[in-house]
């Protein structure tokens, strides 16, 4: 679909992304709740991002004159108004009918940066149309999964230049889908009409025949899964930034940036590929310090409230993605939605920065945690 989407009231006595999720628990059929707020296995992981991010505490400081503070920040020369991005999050039709173009939309007025999932429901060409017009937008990034043809894989790398997408976001952190227990019990399958329609005309993967003693994990997904060849061959073909998400270990982190990564993004999928890996909030200062200082670091995972986006930045993360949250938003009310849930954290986040006596976010650091 393209075109402006509509305009609908929130419903309400929704003042949380809580009361959104709480909301659109109740308005999505079984099969789309099953895929957008599942997690992998025993979804230990999906409950330990929030629970690092809850265990928390802040340190206030009081009496700073604040005057002339803002959110703004920088990564990869553009300017943010906030650091807050929507993550790359599949089929986004399955929520609403107008999808990935509402969150286009609200990700535009709310100055929001977007990345856009290789396997969303609105092609990645009308997505861009929508959001690069927009005076007060954010960056508009494209989430690239390699896929198992490398000639379709540039194509791709080639239609989001063309389209104006200002880097790549490499997810590296599922060349296998996790176990999904709730998708599998729900019988998740996709609606008829919702599909990954920039990857139409992807060549079907060529049959492997395999023996009695080979695996299908081994000897067949894993012969055309990406390897750090495959990043040096993306840093050879794309002037774009380069983003790997999905790093969860400083050693990756290391070598991300020796293979050409501009940044990386501290992710455990929101849960869903891995299960007991431990949460975001967890190994991101243990990547920071690998990293250094200047190396830019971005993290997702349970992210709900302004005050966790302040806990990340106090981490060491130059900025934040949240998922699930503007899904449930995006269900509740389309581009309103969407808009609300990021409004809703940006106050948040000002607010925590003022109580915290912060004036930008180069002033929030680990002195801002109580330890
Ligand atoms: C995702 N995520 C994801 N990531 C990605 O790189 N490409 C994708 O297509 C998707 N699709 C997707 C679908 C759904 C339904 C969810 C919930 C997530 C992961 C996503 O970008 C992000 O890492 C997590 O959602 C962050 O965690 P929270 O904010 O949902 O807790
Ligand atoms: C997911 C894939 C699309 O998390 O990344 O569902």
């Amino acid at each position: 679909m393209s075109g402006v989407p509509s305009v609908e009231p929130l419903p309400q006595g929704v003042v949380t992304l809580a009361d959104h999720e709480q909301h659109a628990v109740k308005r999505l059929d079984a099969n789309a709740l099953a895929y957008f707020a599942g997690g992998a296995a025993d979804e230990l992981t999906l409950r330990s991002n929030r629970a690092a991010w809850d265990a928390i505490q802040l340190s206030p400081r009081v009496l700073r004159n604040l005057v002339g503070g803002h959110t703004r920040t920088t990564l990869f020369g553009f300017t943010l108004a906030h650091p807050i991005l929507l993550a790359p999050v599949a089929f986004q039709r399955m929520a609403h009918r107008d999808g990935e173009m509402a969150t286009a939309y609200a990700a535009g007025m709310q100055g929001a940066g977007l990345v856009l999932s290789s396997q969303s429901s609105v092609l990645l060409e009308h997505v861009a149309q929508a959001v690069l017009p927009e005076r007060q937008r954010g960056p508009l990034w494209f989430q690239l999964y390699f896929q198992h043809d490398r000639g379709f894989t540039e194509q791709l790398v080639r239609r989001a230049e063309s389209a104006g997408y200002e880097a790549l976001v490499v997810t590296i952190d599922a060349p296998s889908s996790g176990v999904r227990d709730r998708e599998r019990r729900a019988g998740f399958k996709l609606p008829p009409g919702i599909s990954a329609v920039n990857l139409a005309g992807l060549p079907p993967p060529k049959p492997v025949m395999l023996d009695e003693h080979q695996s299908r994990m081994f000897d067949a997904l894993m012969t055309v899964a990406p390897t750090w060849k495959d990043i040096e061959w993306l840093r050879s073909l794309t002037r774009l930034p380069i983003v790997l998400k999905g790093i969860m270990h400083p050693g990756d982190a290391q070598l991300a940036a020796q293979h050409g990564a501009d940044g990386i993004i501290v992710s455990n999928h929101g849960g869903r590929t891995l299960d007991t890996l431990p949460a975001t909030a967890a190994v991101l200062p243990r990547i920071r310090v690998a990293m250094g200082p200047e190396f830019p670091i971005l993290v997702d995972g349970g992210i709900r409230r302004g005050t966790d986006v302040f806990k990340a930045i106090a981490l060491g993360a130059d900025a934040v993605l949240i998922g699930r949250p503007y899904v449930f938003g995006l269900a509740n009310a389309g581009a309103m939605g969407v808009s609300h849930v990021l409004r809703l954290l940006r106050d948040e986040l000002e607010i925590a920065m003022a109580l915290c006596g912060c004036a930008t976010l180069a002033d929030i650091n680990a002195d801002a945690l109580f330890s």
